[in-house]
């Protein structure tokens, strides 16, 4: 397995790009199993759950192309395989996305029950109830979802769980909604923008689809989606890891291809704290701008709470952490969508993080330095905080397991290089 050694206290200085964004591109991909004619997505970054999605679209009859620089294509060329195995499931739990497309597409689909993971028990109940509601019948079997419907019909569907909406649930009730017969109105919808483009991208292969990135989904089914071309999202966990690692490392940073539309809550936080992201560029597109970021020596502390969109990301809960370790004074950290996301406390705490945590609270009462040491990847935004802590750190860092990091950021280590970090990858024999 690979490790990153980091040898910290490098200012960070220039322009990094932000890739396109891996949690809308793994659903808009299982969309295309709805297309009747090819797909081509631009912008899909080269992810090792990129890779998983290829893999199991291609069991399911898709021919799928992924060169370096190219858009993605896609074209379905046979529908007799609906079964999502369990090997291909246990590597990549968003491999729950084919579920609805195969189901409106197909009539039926097999898709191995995801397990929980590193950040905590992860229930389908909302996806299938969802489903449930637009006539599927249901049934779990040898430790898969066998999911089967003559012809879905529209419906009034409610998604709200008890840690909020369900992001790939919604995407997955409104894009078998797209192709049932009726009216579908999804009510707690998920308002994270990846929902709103998957939306789009149906959209573009001919549903009709309004409110997506609302509380409240309505979605007319229509016949037949057809070919459509479309470009991904940019990746805003990505792009507020980029802002949050300049600040940490104390640099000097442009950030492009940056969605500050989708960022509002960090952005927040981020001046409450000290650290200043200014447009670039006097011509700014707010879904894909330039901005410059750069902070103050020392940070304020601040209270965040992770939300559902537009409240402050899951995702960028663990790298706020370690941001928050270097400031000066307490600061208090509350996890409102996966309670128990906490794996990345023991180990910042073996870099020197003072941390204290009680149920879904972390108080991080700030040091002024952290100490390289070796640590231990847990997931991809734990990882993505070790990362972080280790550019800050004095001394040497080595996170071990970084097969976490390459699911989710693309060419991290080669990115951060080109702005001054010291950075490599090694093999390891953890
Ligand atoms: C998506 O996961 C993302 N994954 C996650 O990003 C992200 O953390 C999460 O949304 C929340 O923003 C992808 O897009 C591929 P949820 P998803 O269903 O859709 C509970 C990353 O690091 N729940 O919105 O699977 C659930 O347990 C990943 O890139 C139910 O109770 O998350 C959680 O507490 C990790 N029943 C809350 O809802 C259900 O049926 C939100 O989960 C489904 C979910």
């Amino acid at each position: 397995m690979d490790a990153f050694v980091i040898h910290g206290g490098r200012r960070l200085r220039g322009t990094v790009t932000v890739s396109g964004s891996k949690n809308a591109s793994l659903p808009l991909m299982a969309a295309a199993l709805l297309a009747e004619g090819p797909v081509t997505l631009e912008d899909v970054p080269h992810l090792s759950d990129v890779a998983n999605m290829v893999k199991l679209l291609r069991e399911l009859g898709c021919e799928v192309s992924h060169e370096p620089q190219q858009p993605m294509k896609l074209r379905v060329v046979d529908e007799m395989n609906s079964h999502a195995r369990y090997d291909v499931v246990r590597t990549m739990r968003a491999s729950i996305c084919v579920l609805g497309p195969l189901l409106a597409k197909r009539g039926e689909a097999l898709v191995s029950m995801p397990g929980g993971c590193a950040i905590g028990d992860r229930p389908v109940d909302l996806h299938l109830r969802g489903l449930a509601a637009l006539g599927a019948e249901i049934e779990l079997d040898g430790g898969n979802i066998h999911v089967r419907a003559r012809r879905l019909r529209g419906a009034r569907v409610f998604l709200g769980g008890p840690f909020g909406p369900t992001v790939l649930g919604t995407i997955n009730v409104m894009s078998a909604a797209s192709v049932a017969e009726g009216t579908t109105v999804i009510e707690q919808a998920a308002c994270e923008p990846e929902v709103a483009d998957v939306a789009a991208f149906l959209g573009a292969m001919g549903a009709q689809i309004s409110g997506a990135g609302t509380p409240r989904i309505t979605v007319e089914g229509v016949e037949r989606l057809d070919s459509a071309d479309y470009r991904v999202m940019p990746d805003r966990i990505e792009a507020g890891t980029w802002l949050m690692t300049a600040a940490v490392a104390n640099g000097d940073l442009r950030v492009e291809n940056c969605p500050t539309d989708s960022l509002g809550a960090l952005l927040d936080r981020l001046e409450q704290i000290g650290v200043s992201v200014e447009p670039a560029d006097a011509d700014q597109d707010p879904l894909r701008s330039a901005v410059n970021v750069s902070s103050a020596r020392r940070l304020e502390p601040v209270a965040v709470t992770t939300q559902p969109h537009p409240g402050f990301p899951t995702d960028l809960q663990a790298q706020m952490m370690t941001l928050l370790s270097l400031a000066d004074g307490n600061s208090m950290i509350t996890e409102k969508v996966f309670p128990d996301r906490f794996l990345h406390v023991a180990e910042l705490s073996r870099m020197g993080a003072k941390l204290y945590r009680q149920g879904p609270t972390v108080m991080v009462s700030g040091v002024k330095r952290l100490v390289g040491a070796p640590v231990m990847a847990s997931d991809l935004r734990a990882s993505a905080s070790l990362v972080m802590a280790g550019l800050a750190a004095k001394g040497t860092t080595t996170i071990n397991r970084v097969y976490h990091l390459d699911r989710g950021y693309e060419q991290l280590d080669e990115k951060l290089r080109q702005v001054g970090a010291e950075i490599e990858r090694v093999r390891s024999g953890i």
